[in-house]
């Protein structure tokens, strides 16, 4: 099996101004060498794609979205934004299923799929979010959850993404252990591989959820790791740039 090549994104959430965008090219500066080794992703707030993707234009940084629109027809839906709209304006992937969406605007599995679905149909490469929240981990629902989160909001599609993200990390300082990462990653690539065969394998695993400069290096090297999603710490250069150098095949 040709090995994956790494993925380590970069999800701004809701921000940043375009004065920041200074950040990306200081990123390039930064991990430029590396960039035909580790794909390093930053995905900005929609207002910012456009400026974004032509700033890192011929650059080693790939721009995305942070969410779609389910519907792909250009029609009446004040506010959303197509697929083939952020694709238009430079994004390259675009990130599905963030628990930030599934709680504050409801999205469910079958949302995310059509979102994923639609992002895949403009050309853009889906990260699809799944995660447990600490009740559903305290009460031993762990595979269930994300087993059923795969199963409904994955897509069958070449190059596509999975962030594992506990819901319970994100946006604090505690990562779960490493042995926890891997058993979650496992579990979904065994989800993956019974539902897609060997098309599966080319399927990148991301973790995301308290990555840290601090703590990088010890979450890439878990087994069946492909990657990181990274909120708050991709928000700066310096932080950015330092995950994205501490993994192995950066070196
Ligand atoms: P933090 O890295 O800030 O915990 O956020 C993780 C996340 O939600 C990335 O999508």
């Amino acid at each position: 099996m040709a090995a994956r090549k790494p993925l380590i994104a970069g999800n701004w959430k809701m921000f940043g101004r375009m004065s920041d965008l200074g950040e990306i090219a200081a990123l390039d500066a930064a991990i430029g060498a590396v960039a035909s080794k580790v794909d390093a992703l930053i995905c900005p707030p929609a207002a910012f794609i456009s400026a974004a993707a032509s700033l890192a234009k011929g650059k080693g940084v790939l721009i995305g979205a942070q969410d779609c629109s389910a519907v792909s027809a250009d029609s009446a839906r004040t506010g959303e934004l197509s697929a083939g709209m952020l694709a238009d304006a430079g994004a390259a992937y675009v990130i599905v299923g963030h628990s930030e969406r599934r709680t504050q605007h409801g999205e469910g599995n079958e949302t995310v799929r059509q979102k994923a679905d639609a992002g895949l149909a403009a050309g853009l490469t889906p990260i699809v979010c799944v995660g447990e929240t600490r009740a559903e981990r305290d009460g031993g629902r762990v595979a269930e959850v994300i087993g059923a989160q795969v199963r409904e909001s994955v897509p069958a599609g070449a190059g596509i993404v999975v962030a594992y993200e506990p819901v319970w990390c994100i946006g604090g300082d505690r990562t779960p252990t490493a042995a926890e990462i891997g058993e979650v990653h496992s579990l979904i690539r065994s989800v993956l591989s019974e539902r897609f065969g060997a098309e599966a394998n080319g399927i990148r695993v991301l973790y995301g959820g308290a990555v840290a400069p601090k703590n990088a290096a010890e979450i890439f090297a878990v087994e069946g790791v492909d990657g990181a999603l990274v909120g708050r710490a991709s928000l700066k250069a310096a932080d950015f740039s330092a995950i994205i150098l501490a993994h192995p095949a950066a070196s």
